[in-house]
């Protein structure tokens, strides 16, 4: 039992620095480089925060991973997978598997060369874009943090 709380408390703890960090950058860096004129000016900027937060999601990609697959593990909650009433368990697997595939697969790939190229041939609707994407990770991260708090504190959806 012991194991499962210290693993829930890391969990959390893995939640806030990345989604935490989701929020900043979407609430914050992304509109703040829009005080650049220059386009190259803008992207070098974004690059430098983005870059190192993106070592940072990385590290607490893994972590929210490895605790939560754990904690499904010592409850043995596979089943809850087939149950409607913990979509929560899916919106948390969805957000994950959905970062996971960003930070360790496409962005490393090519979403990393397509940002500059794009920026420099357009930058106002290459931001645009990556601003909306922001939005659209976050607000669904959140989500998963509403139905996961209130799922696991006795709220039955149903
Ligand atoms: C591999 C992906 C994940 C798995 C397997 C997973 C699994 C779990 C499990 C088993 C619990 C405990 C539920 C309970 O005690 O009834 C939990 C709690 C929680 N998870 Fe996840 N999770 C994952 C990813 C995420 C993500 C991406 C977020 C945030 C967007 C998140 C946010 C939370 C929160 C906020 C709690 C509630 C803690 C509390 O109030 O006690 N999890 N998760």
């Amino acid at each position: 039992m012991e194991t499962y709380i210290l693993a829930r408390a890391l969990h959390v703890i893995g939640v806030v620095l990345w989604i935490g960090g989701v929020a900043m950058v979407t609430t914050v860096l992304l509109p703040a480089t829009r005080r650049f004129k220059s386009p190259q000016e803008r992207v070098q900027f974004f690059e430098q925060v983005e870059q190192r937060f993106a070592w940072q999601a990385r590290g607490t990609t893994l972590l929210t991973g490895i605790t939560g697959f754990y904690m499904l593990h010592l409850i043995d909650g596979w089943a809850r997978y087939q149950s409607a009433a913990y979509w929560w368990i899916h919106a948390m697997t969805v957000v994950w598997a959905i970062f996971t595939l960003v930070l360790f697969v496409l962005e490393p790939l090519f979403l990393h060369k397509l940002f500059l190229r794009k920026a420099q041939e357009n930058p106002e609707r290459t931001f645009r874009v990556i601003q909306t994407m922001h939005w659209v990770l976050l607000t669904i991260s959140l989500i998963a943090v509403f139905g996961a708090v209130a799922g696991s504190h006795g709220w039955v959806f149903s």
